[in-house]
């Protein structure tokens, strides 16, 4: 049987490990071509290596540092020139940097934006003339609970989601009248290296599991009919409703 992203092409930032690892798991098993790129090589491999031995697409890994814009152009272009289309961008890479903003330099704040907001600007620049010739364009953009709301000692990174989710509502209407849709995702905390690193207090059991945010990226690119999600909520249940 056909699977539903078959012959789709669909590129995940930051796939090799966390979120963006099993967003690139998810859409392979679904049958698309995945184009997997973060900094380091060694672990893209291993993701590529648990995709083939899935008997998922072969996917193409493509090293790349979010913080250049070279590096950036070139990824897009490598993926249009080994397959000449893109249907799927996640834009999921990402860092964070927990410390009062009294302790936060203009260099960390301009890494996390050059990393979690730039980019995926630059990446939506780039992507965008694959984007509108496929038949169904996906925007995915990862950004999180503090991109509608405020966490003390993450500042820098609140600003960043918050820079992240108004580009991707000023891109939606832009895109309004094209095959294109623009969807942000706005998990609380996800139990990967992040996370581990800045809450190790609280317990991994506590977290959502990476593969509770590629299941929505799943539906989000394989549903079919009117209606549109554009923006997700996903919170931990221990967490408070409606945050
Ligand atoms: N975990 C959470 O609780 C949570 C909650 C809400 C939102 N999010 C968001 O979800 C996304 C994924 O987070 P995660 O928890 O999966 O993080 P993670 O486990 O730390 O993974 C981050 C990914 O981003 C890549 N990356 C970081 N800096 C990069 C750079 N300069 N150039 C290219 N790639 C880079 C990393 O790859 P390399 O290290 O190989 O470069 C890695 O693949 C982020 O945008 C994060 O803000 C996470």
């Amino acid at each position: 049987m056909t699977k539903p992203l078959t012959n789709k092409v669909a590129l995940v930032t930051g796939s090799s490990r966390g979120i963006g690892k099993q967003i690139a798991l998810t859409l392979a098993a679904r049958g698309a071509n995945v184009v997997l790129t973060a900094t380091n090589a060694d672990l893209l491999d291993e993701v590529a290596q648990e995709i083939t031995a899935a008997s998922s697409p072969k996917p193409l890994t493509i090293p790349a540092e979010l913080t250049d814009e070279k590096s950036i152009i070139a990824l897009v272009a490598a993926v249009e020139e080994s397959f000449g289309r893109l249907d799927i961008l996640v834009n999921n890479a990402g860092i964070t940097h927990a410390a009062q903003l009294e302790d936060t330099s203009a260099a960390d704040y301009d890494r996390v934006m050059a990393i979690n907001a730039r980019a995926p600007f630059i990446l939506c620049r780039q992507a965008l003339p694959m984007l509108k010739k496929a038949p169904r364009g996906f925007i995915i953009n990862i950004a999180s609970v503090v991109g509608v709301k405020g966490y003390p000692n993450q500042s820098a990174y609140t600003a960043s989601k918050h820079a992240l989710r108004g580009m991707s509502a000023a891109l939606a209407e832009e895109l309004a009248e094209t095959e294109i849709t623009v969807h942000l995702l706005c998990p609380g905390g996800v139990d990967t290296d992040m996370v581990s690193n800045v809450r190790p207090d609280i317990p991994k059991q506590k977290l959502i599991n990476p593969k509770e945010i590629a299941e929505i990226v799943d539906y989000l690119t394989t549903h079919k009919g009117n209606a549109i999600i554009e923006e997700i909520h996903i919170r931990r249940k221990a967490s408070n409703p409606w945050f």
